[in-house]
């Protein structure tokens, strides 16, 4: 590792979101403050003008409607400034056709961190992984601007987008609903019903004559979640 790497304590789930203001392709950011009110994915690359980057960047124009349509926004970050930003996006949007994706417009902000200030915040630089790339973070941040949920994936490897809708679509179904998801859940999938605080109700609800909740045993209960319920809560705050 090189002595003036910028390594610092990862921010953890559960905390506020490292407050940050930086230059983007959409202007100037004031993070998590111009988010109040949305969730946001705030995600990084290791660099413009590279193969992998490039297949993430095309997938998530693609998927934005679908986060934005659940309150959901996106913001890019990667080591790169703003000019080497505009001409990748412009040459992704004029030249690359890819896997049926093709003038695919980056129309969400996209961070310059040349000074790797917001990167080292959020614990991006990885120096085992590179010293001067940021690797494939993932931040969800909720509309209170508390991180909810971090992934980090290396340099070689793309991130799964299904995971990523999976997550917004399960943490605001969790926080509507009261309830926790299981393994792979998907909307319209049944959902955990939370640990009871106490033996008496635990008691209680395993003799629950609620025909849609299932008690597998007393720390183990499961309920029916309409789908439509679920996608009617997707589209609130
Ligand atoms: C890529 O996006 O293709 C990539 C970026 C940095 C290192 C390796 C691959």
């Amino acid at each position: 590792m090189e002595e003036n790497a910028k390594v610092t304590r990862l921010p953890l789930i559960g905390e506020p979101a490292p407050a940050f203001k930086a230059i983007t392709t959409q202007g100037d950011i004031n993070f998590p403050a111009d988010y109040k009110g949305s969730w946001v994915i705030l995600f990084s690359h290791p660099a413009d003008f590279t193969p992998v980057c490039t297949s993430e960047f095309m997938t998530f124009a693609k998927l934005e409607k679908e986060f934005n349509d659940m309150n959901c926004k996106l913001v890019g970050l990667s080591v790169d400034g703003l000019y080497s930003h505009i001409a990748w996006l412009r040459t992704i949007k004029e030249k690359i056709n890819y896997k049926g994706m093709k003038d695919m417009e980056i129309t969400f902000p996209l961070i310059e961190d040349i000074t790797m200030d917001v990167s080292s915040k959020y614990g991006m630089i990885q120096p085992g992984e590179s010293n001067t790339k940021a690797v494939r973070a993932v931040f969800v941040v909720d509309p209170k601007g508390i991180i909810r949920t971090i992934l980090y994936y290396p340099l070689s490897l793309g991130r799964n987008f299904d995971e990523l809708v999976r997550i917004v679509q399960g943490l605001k179904a969790a926080d509507a609903f009261d309830v926790a998801m299981p393994a792979d859940w998907r909307p319209g999938e049944e959902v955990i019903v939370p640990t009871a605080g106490s033996c008496g109700v635990a008691k209680e609800r395993m003799e629950s004559k609620d025909e849609d909740v299932t008690c597998h045993d007393w720390f183990f209960c499961t309920k029916k979640l309409d789908k439509e319920k679920v996608l009617e809560a997707l589209k609130k705050k």
